[in-house]
């Protein structure tokens, strides 16, 4: 087995049978099983007073007790404990408790039906093949397993942009094969999701309409649903992509949101499944002189007057930012601010916009600053979590290529993920550091380069990119590399209006408002050019290129600083990788190094052409004299 389809979990070094024989009794009485030469036992039991998917793991002469709630915690109780001694703990030192901070953590696939991947940077589906489900099926139990590792519980196996072969998961047919996926992952706790599409009446019940208020659209779903939950009686929920991005929706037939999405919730509700309706709504046919619409402002505007509208089991699934998981986005202002109505916060663990898992990019330090980001005077967004945010989602990075996640060490970010949303309060460096042991083990020089390249990062991605929260100055479409008038006269609504004396969009009260949706502290704080975070000053204002930062240096020196420190760092990052040569795996070695040789080509297009096209816009040279292309 190669070094990177190991991943964390996989190691020869851990000979466990984990997963599908945990509800064995044999098992929970007896050995676990092996690490490295060593045999380890464990009495396992599920204590009911524990939280439900929580567990605690202690260690003792007699071997490892671990305790669950469920078989979830259980399963999880002995992940924590294979990766304490893999981290190098004492078996009879071990002890750990803990529980979920959110009951739903979750993982979508943005997988088609011909085996592709929507925004996949990891070669094709792991689920998927000409037109049907198809899979390696010890690699799936596998990749059950890795999921399980980190806690995550529910997933959808296909695109939330629906195209017929998908669809047809809903008809016996499709049911058939997706009955398998649902077994291999069953027994690790993890349950499925099916995303589906508002045509489906049309599409699968030969209805002339999908009007959500028709009798025969609601019969339709009841339909549907009755028959999943008869195939899959633990199936997760529905997922729904409408009326965003061309997709159809209840819009097309003048119903709000909620119209559409609780006759497919309460088709839903007999079998206890949950909806997972996306917010990602926003008029993609803007005309780019049109100053008065402001894509940030979409989701809340649709969804902020429709809250107490929305079925039970319904649950709006937000983006982390108003934008498109961008390298710098402030959070959502819907994001806690419906009071009577459930909510998912959405990552993207897939790096579309933050290198394609060529660049190397750590999400964790991102979400955590997500995470620590103000909702108000008195809470963080983390504060939201488990209360008005009652799930955590992330679009996967997986894929079938040998090592999962295309670059090795994008690895960390879906380890990160499961970790954080099961705990949302571990920080980006413990997870790092934790990952980093698991991988390449523990031997100080090795491991604190690799936690620091990562750690690092996600700064140094985002000094060779847009800067200052500008976003979207990305090629169209494919979104690797610099393009900054790519999307400037399209249809996308993602404008920086730059021109030659100034750059971004106001977004105060002076300018769209959008600000306004925030709670006031927050509103406030964005505002106020002396309080904004300086890495989104742009994001919120317009700005002279003169303009004083803090520092006392102007925002255009600031933009050429950052954009040759950003080169600066990847070399910094291939001297560090160069000194791990022989220290660990070749395989690893080489591949990493061949990822960061591309990595350092992009940092210098990105520097070079935003360094040249904001110098031919405002003519200011650089101070330091380096570089820039005229
Ligand atoms: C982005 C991405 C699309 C995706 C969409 C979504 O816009 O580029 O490929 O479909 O997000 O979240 O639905």
């Amino acid at each position: 087995m190669r070094f990177g389809y190991k991943a964390w979990m996989l190691s020869e070094e851990l000979k466990v049978e984990s997963g599908e024989f945990f509800a064995e009794e044999e098992f929970r009485r007896g050995i676990v099983g092996f690490f490295g030469e060593e045999k380890f036992k464990a009495s396992f039991d599920i204590d009911e007073n524990l939280p439900l998917e929580g567990f605690s793991v202690a260690g003792g002469a007699d071997g490892l007790k671990i305790s669950g709630g469920c078989e979830s915690g259980l399963l999880y109780g002995a992940y924590a404990a294979l990766f304490a001694l893999k981290r190098g703990e004492a078996a009879e030192k071990i002890s750990i408790s803990q529980k979920p901070a959110v009951e739903k953590r979750i993982l979508n696939h943005w997988d088609n039906g011909d085996g592709s991947v929507e925004r996949g940077y990891s070669g094709g589906s792991l689920f998927w093949r000409d037109g049907k489900i198809g899979y390696d099926l010890p690699r799936l139990r596998d990749y059950a397993r890795l999921l399980a590792s980190v806690g995550i519980n529910e997933i959808s196996v296909n695109n939330v942009n629906v195209r017929l072969q998908t669809a047809k998961l809903l008809t016996d047919e499709g049911l058939k094969d997706l009955v398998k996926v649902a077994e291999v992952f069953r027994p690790f706790g993890i349950r499925l999701i099916i995303s589906v599409h508002f045509d489906s009446p049309v599409w699968l019940g030969g209805l002339k309409t999908s009007d959500p208020a028709d009798p025969k659209v609601a019969d339709f779903w009841n339909a549907a649903a009755a028959r999943v939950y008869g195939k899959i009686p633990d199936l997760a929920g529905f997922l729904v992509k409408a009326d965003s991005e061309f997709q159809s929706g209840p819009n097309a037939f003048g119903h709000t949101q909620d119209v559409g999405a609780n006759v497919i919730a309460k088709a839903l509700k007999p079998h206890g499944g949950t909806l997972y309706w996306r917010c990602f709504i926003y008029n993609c046919l803007q005309d780019w002189r049109d100053t008065v619409t402001d894509r940030p402002k979409a989701a809340y505007d649709t969804f902020f007057p429709l809250d107490g509208k929305f079925d039970q089991n319904v649950i709006l699934q937000v983006k982390h930012g108003p934008s498109d998981f961008q390298v710098r986005e402030p959070n959502s202002p819907l994001l806690g601010a419906l009071k009577n109505t459930r909510e998912a916060l959405e990552f993207q663990i897939a790096q579309e916009y933050t290198g394609q898992q060529k660049d190397l990019y750590a999400w964790a330090v991102q979400w955590e600053e997500i995470l620590d980001a103000p909702f108000n005077e008195e809470r963080t967004t983390r504060d939201l979590i488990g209360k008005e945010i009652e799930a955590i989602v992330a679009v996967s990075n997986t894929g079938d290529d040998e090592n999962w996640c295309g670059h090795l060490m994008a690895q960390a970010n879906l380890f990160a993920f499961g970790r954080l949303a099961y705990n949302p309060a571990l920080t980006a460096k413990a997870v790092t550091e934790e990952w980093v042991s698991l991988t390449f083990g523990n031997a100080a020089e090795i491991h604190a380069p690799i936690a620091k390249m990562l750690l690092d990062s996600r700064h140094v991605y985002e000094k060779y990119n847009a800067p200052l929260g500008i976003c979207w100055m990305v090629c169209i479409h494919h979104h690797y590399g610099p393009s900054p008038d790519g999307y400037e006269y399209m249809k996308w609504g993602t404008y920086h209006r730059a021109d030659t004396k100034a750059i971004g969009v106001d977004r105060t009260r002076n300018g769209t408002s959008y600000t306004a949706q925030y709670q006031p502290f927050v509103r406030d704080l964005y505002e106020n050019l002396q309080t904004c975070p300086q890495e989104m000053l742009l994001y919120f204002h317009r700005l002279p290129y003169d303009f004083k930062l803090k520092d006392g240096r102007t925002m255009i020196q600031y933009i050429y600083d950052t954009h040759f420190e950003g080169v600066e760092g990847v070399e910094n990052f291939i001297t560090v990788w160069e000194s791990l040569k022989g220290k660990i795996p070749d395989e690893a070695y080489t591949h990493v190094r061949e990822r960061l040789a591309m990595q350092l080509e992009n940092a210098k297009e990105w520097r070079d052409v935003i360094n040249s096209y904001f110098y031919r816009k405002c003519g200011i040279p650089d101070e330091k004299g380096r570089t820039v292309y005229v």
